[in-house]
């Protein structure tokens, strides 16, 4: 499934719900957000069904988010049924707080990865990052992940005076436990307009002041046959591991987007920045058939933006990011 600008469309973010058990305040609004009904949201039958027409279409990953997807009730049963799509792989991102009760089922079920996100290890700064005092749980859940065998990734988000001291704890963190790390440079969407990220060759900087030279890893080494994203990893003399960095502010990577993303309440949209899209839910229940379906999604990934235009006017999604999924 190609776009208007030849990018290949092959891996399909999937947001399960709005809903979650953290307040990180880069993310979601002190206040909270106006919960979506069971009615507004896609059912599981539906999400299968359209993933499945857009894998006959050509996507081969599926990733599944949130909100937290880890509190929509039945996630287990879901991942169960979507794995039914033949060669198919499905990863999620999760906060970590409900893993370690989930990750061995999840994994039985046909979960490949999941990518935990870890911004402190510090409980107080936890505390007043997220509202919740989790931290514990999330680093169990980090455990619960990898002995079940699933393939794990942490993702960091470095805010300038909240967590940006911790980036050699979190490294030293990351390397111990043989964990792939990955920071990303903060998205002026939704809350995150009031915080500071911190650009990613400053980390670079601060990181080869730590472990000494850095060298970029070749992707086919880091993806091993997977789809990829945006990730650049680099490996360090005094340093065992790969660290990543995601970089859509400093790095433009639109060229090569490869992902749709569809939310909880049935929408496809077509980038992260950009409101465009299309309702998939009242497509499908105007009872809408297969190939219906998939006419309508190509002619919407044909209007898939060329690039995001973050810190610009535009037609910027009013959405946050814990209904969007990341
Ligand atoms: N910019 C960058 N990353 C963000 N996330 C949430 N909001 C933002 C933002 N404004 C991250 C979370 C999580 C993932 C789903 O997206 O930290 O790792
Ligand atoms: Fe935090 Fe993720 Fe929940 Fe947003 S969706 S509040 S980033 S845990």
């Amino acid at each position: 499934m190609q776009d208007a600008y030849g990018r290949n469309i092959e891996y399909l973010r999937i947001s399960l719900t709005d809903k979650c058990n953290l307040r990180c305040r880069y993310c979601m609004p002190k206040d909270g957000i106006r919960v979506l009904s069971h009615e507004e949201i896609l059912t599981s039958g539906e999400i299968v069904r359209i993933a499945s027409v857009m894998h006959d279409m050509g996507v081969r990953k599926v990733r599944l988010t949130g909100g937290e997807p880890l509190v929509r009730r039945g996630i287990t049963d879901f991942v169960r049924e979507l794995a039914e799509i033949p060669d198919i792989s499905i990863a999620m991102t999760s906060n970590g707080v409900m893993l370690g009760e989930f990750a061995e089922e999840l994994k039985e079920a046909g979960l490949s990865s999941v990518n935990v996100s870890l911004d402190t290890l510090n409980e107080e700064t936890f505390i007043k990052l997220t509202g919740r005092d989790e931290l514990k749980s999330v680093l169990k859940g980090i455990d619960s992940a990898m002995d079940a065998g699933l393939k794990v990734k942490l993702n960091c988000v470095p805010i300038k005076g909240i967590n940006d001291d911790e980036i050699p704890e979190l490294t030293r963190y990351a390397g111990e436990h043989g964990i792939p790390l990955r920071f990303i440079e903060l998205m002026p969407i939704g809350c995150g307009v009031s915080y500071k990220g911190v650009p990613t060759d400053e980390l670079l900087k601060r990181l080869k002041k730590e472990y000494g030279e850095a060298k970029a890893v070749s992707l086919d080494k880091v993806m091993n046959g997977d789809v990829s994203g945006p990730v650049v990893y680099y490996e360090f003399e005094a340093y065992k591991g790969m660290i990543g960095f995601i970089s859509p502010i400093t790095h433009n990577f639109c060229d090569g987007c490869n992902r749709a993303r569809l939310t909880a309440e049935g929408f496809l949209k077509l980038c992260l920045y950009h409101s465009r899209g299309i309702d998939l839910k009242m497509a499908v229940r105007r009872g809408i058939t297969d190939n219906e379906l998939a006419k309508l999604i190509s002619e919407a990934i044909l209007n898939k933006p060329k690039s995001h235009s973050f810190g610009q006017e535009g037609d910027g999604d009013h959405r946050k990011m814990v209904q969007i999924g990341g």
